[in-house]
């Protein structure tokens, strides 16, 4: 299916124009699973590449090298290749942990000054392991500065993860900036909803259950937009496994409370947030990426000041499925 690309337009804009002047600060974004931060970096990296920026995109889940650097410039894929030549298995993780020795290649063969660099690395902790983001996180920050001494006009790093958990770790430093990418708005959704050939009288009904995320809209397309076996799915996949949840048979009245308001988070049993977090169902809202970025909150789609429901769907399974099931048991 060929989806076409909406909207993020204040998103490019900020990123370009970061871009362009160069951060000696990783930036790390994170997001709801499926919300966009993929494509994000890939429509960024071609248009940088078109303006003339020397981009590495790299893949850290990706073991086949060709598909975790898809995208890059020719040069700096040459680099990683001189690198990694002889190694096996899952090679973008092998290259995202290399990194310094892929500019350490590059800076050998071609030179990076007067170039303007963009590296993005997506997938970070899902590639390196959640354990070992936090010294990458220092890895990348010292890299820019190496970057900038040999010359580079500029550099901006960016890594993505959909892990929530891992947010709480990078909040801590300050050698790092840390921002959300949240779903689609409303109209972007609507447009990508109509391109993908969604009935009409279904789009609001869409957008109310996947808080605008494009992954479950495509999911739902390919169901031939039976939103019933979508439900399904994803209450089997991700919701019944609740039910045998220690922490959450004992905080079922906190756990109604989020429904009802996911800033309840905030105060309630705190390893049931954290479970909640870790599962990737509810978010923290901290730093937009952009200010348009900021989802408005809403109790019906389950988006609050602090906290969100990362699809209003697992907030609706929980409420009308799972919170009467475990009253029963
Ligand atoms: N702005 C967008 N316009 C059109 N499709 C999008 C957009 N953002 C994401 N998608 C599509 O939605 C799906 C999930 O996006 P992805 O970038 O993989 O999410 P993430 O990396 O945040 O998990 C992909 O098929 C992607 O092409
Ligand atoms: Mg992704």
């Amino acid at each position: 299916m060929r989806v076409p690309f909406v909207d993020r337009v204040g998103e490019i804009e900020f990123l370009s124009e970061l871009a362009e002047r160069g951060s000696p600060f990783p930036l790390f974004i994170y997001g709801p699973e499926g919300c966009g931060k993929t494509r994000l970096l890939e429509e960024l990296r071609d248009s940088l590449k078109a303006q003339g920026f020397l981009v590495l995109y790299l893949d850290a889940e990706e073991s086949d090298l060709g598909r975790a650097l898809r995208g890059s410039s020719r040069e700096l894929v040459d680099a990683v290749a001189s690198v990694v030549s002889g190694f096996e298995g899952a090679l973008g993780k092998v290259v995202a942990l290399a990194i310094a020795k892929v500019v350490e290649a590059y800076e050998h063969r071609y030179r990076f000054r007067g170039k303007r660099v963009v590296i993005a690395v997506d997938e970070v902790v899902e590639g390196i392991g959640l354990g070992e983001v936090e010294r990458y996180a220092k890895v990348l920050h010292d890299l820019a500065r190496d970057v900038v001494e040999l010359g580079a006009e500029s550099i901006l790093i960016i890594a993505t993860t959909s892990e929530e958990a891992s947010r709480d770790a990078l909040s801590r430093h300050s050698y790092l900036h840390l921002s959300y990418l949240w779903n689609l708005g409303e109209e972007a959704f609507e447009e990508l909803a109509r391109a993908l050939g969604a009935p009409r009288d279904a789009v609001e009904e869409l957008y109310e259950l996947t808080s605008g995320n494009p992954r479950a809209l495509i999911d739902i397309a390919t169901r031939s937009w039976r939103t019933g076996s979508w439900l399904e799915a994803i209450y089997a996949e991700r919701i019944r496994p609740l039910r045998y949840e220690r922490i959450v048979a004992a905080h079922v009245d906190d756990l109604e409370r989020i429904v009802e308001d996911p800033d309840n988070a905030s105060n309630a049993d705190p390893e049931l947030r954290k479970l909640l977090i870790e599962r990737n169902l509810i978010t923290y809202l901290g730093n937009p990426l952009t200010p348009s970025t900021r989802p408005r909150p809403s109790a019906e789609m389950g988006i609050g000041n602090e906290f969100a429901w990362q699809l209003n769907a697992y907030r609706l399974l929980i409420k009308d499925r799972l919170i009467p099931q475990l009253h029963r048991e």
